[in-house]
């Protein structure tokens, strides 16, 4: 073994999902140990039991008053709209055109390219967030920038070129060929790139032909792992429009079905409007659902129903959907789930909610060998959190004595001043002044 580094704090990580596995599902030690080497995890237990066994010239890092859990998942959020997050006023249709179009046009030029994909993975680790699944705009020069950005980091990164050829300013549109051959560009050169995967990207079905939806089907057969990412029944209108755009499908989901898009490695954001056929296509296919609190508030679309998406047995991943949900903060976004269940009378356990921003993402996005889990040989992105981030949150934690108590104050009240350092392969890439 190399280098090793032990850290020391409270260490909380799930091995399976509370929802079918109760208190087995996670592990906690309240004086934990969290031991790395070589960029992977090598041992998370109790510290006592584990301090006089560490190997000679093992480095301690003590978190005294902090929680150590696996980083954060984001499984949905748009890099491009960084900079048109909180425009006022408009629901879904219309704040796509009057805000988040214009803002996409200027992802023309390579330097604005790099300089917000460098800000925004700043902000992803500043919040805590290790992996995400990201949409860049239509401009192949945008993928290259935030794929580069990220490989310089060392991120474990899914991302891909937005589609679109219709219903959107001429700027954002291209023929369907010239879509499916600058994707194919891409993926030749980033996809499988050390921690770099690509998704195929239609932005929604309204501003996709079903021939580009079906050459994306296309470009899904043709590389083996590649992800799928679009949205999916958000917003009354977009539903009623979708229906005249193709009227011959049974549903939304059925406009993606006959492009060949669903699969286990398909995310569709959203899905607040769903029939019961849908849920029943998205479970046998195995295909994902990114929920989006934060977003689905902000612009009104609707409140997701989890239990029904309990119930199918469809993975579901948590996800900011920034510029449209309001926070990087995946606290913050669990903050929101659990008030959208509130509003229907229902519930959200915040194991539960911490295990879907965790391991249930990292199990979304078909990565749950990899990440999300602090078992022997995982890769070590983690995330330290302060429970003395805020007079507030260190006064109510005194009076938590239970370990989801705490968890939920930390949701409720936390934010980005709770992440103290966020580590990716080992390496602290983010640390708070
Ligand atoms: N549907 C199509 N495009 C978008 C987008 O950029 N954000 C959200 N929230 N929904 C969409
Ligand atoms: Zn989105």
């Amino acid at each position: 073994m190399k280098q090793c580094q032990a850290f020391r704090g409270r260490v909380l990580h799930f091995t399976d999902n509370p929802q079918h596995s109760g208190e087995a599902a996670y592990e906690y030690w309240s004086d934990g140990m969290l031991l790395v080497a070589d960029g992977k995890i090598h041992h998370a237990g109790d510290w006592n039991s584990l301090a006089s066994k560490l190997p000679a010239g093992t480095e301690c890092i003590e978190y005294p008053h902090h929680l150590l859990i696996p980083g954060f998942v984001d499984s949905h959020i748009h890099y491009p709209q960084t900079e048109m997050i909180a425009a006022y006023g408009e629901q879904l249709l219309d704040w796509l055109q009057r805000y988040t179009f214009p803002v996409e046009m200027q992802f023309a030029d390579p330097d604005h390219c790099a300089a917000v994909a460098r800000w925004f993975l700043d902000e992803l680790l500043r919040n805590g967030t290790t992996t995400a699944m990201v949409f860049c705009t239509v401009h192949p020069t945008s993928v290259d920038a935030l794929f580069q950005e990220a490989w310089e980091r060392r991120l474990r990164l899914i991302a891909g070129k937005v589609l679109m050829d219709r219903n959107a300013p001429e700027a954002l549109l291209e023929d369907a060929e010239t879509g499916y051959q600058s994707s194919q560009q891409l993926i030749e050169r980033w996809h499988g790139v050390d921690r770099l995967s690509y998704a195929v990207t239609p932005r929604f079905a309204p501003t996709s032909s079903s021939e580009q939806l079906a050459l994306a089907g296309k470009l899904l057969k043709q590389y083996p792992g590649l992800y799928l990412q679009t949205h999916l029944s958000e917003n009354l209108a977009e539903l009623a429009w979708v229906k005249d755009l193709y009227p011959d499908a049974r549903h939304y989901l059925d406009v993606y079905a006959q492009a060949g898009l669903l699969g286990p490695r398909s995310v569709f954001a959203h899905g607040i409007h769903l029939c019961a056929d849908e849920w029943n296509r998205l479970a046998e296919t195995d295909s994902v659902l990114a929920h989006c609190p934060s977003s689905n508030l902000f612009l009104g679309s609707g409140l997701f129903d989890l239990q029904q998406a309990q119930a199918s047995g469809v993975r579901l991943g948590m996800g900011t959907d920034v510029g449209a949900g309001t926070s990087f903060s995946m606290l913050q976004t669990l903050a929101d789930a659990y008030k959208v269940q509130q509003l229907q009378g229902v519930g959200l356990e915040p194991l539960q909610a911490l295990y879907m921003a965790t391991l249930g993402g990292a199990r979304a996005l078909s990565l749950d060998h990899l990440i999300g889990s602090f078992q022997p040989g995982y890769e070590a992105d983690f995330t330290v959190l302060d429970l003395h981030a805020t007079p507030l949150i260190q006064q109510r934690l005194e009076y938590c004595r239970e370990l989801k108590d705490l968890l939920f104050v930390l949701q409720t009240l936390g934010d980005d001043r709770c992440v103290a350092a966020t580590y990716i392969l080992g390496q602290c890439l983010y640390q708070r002044l």
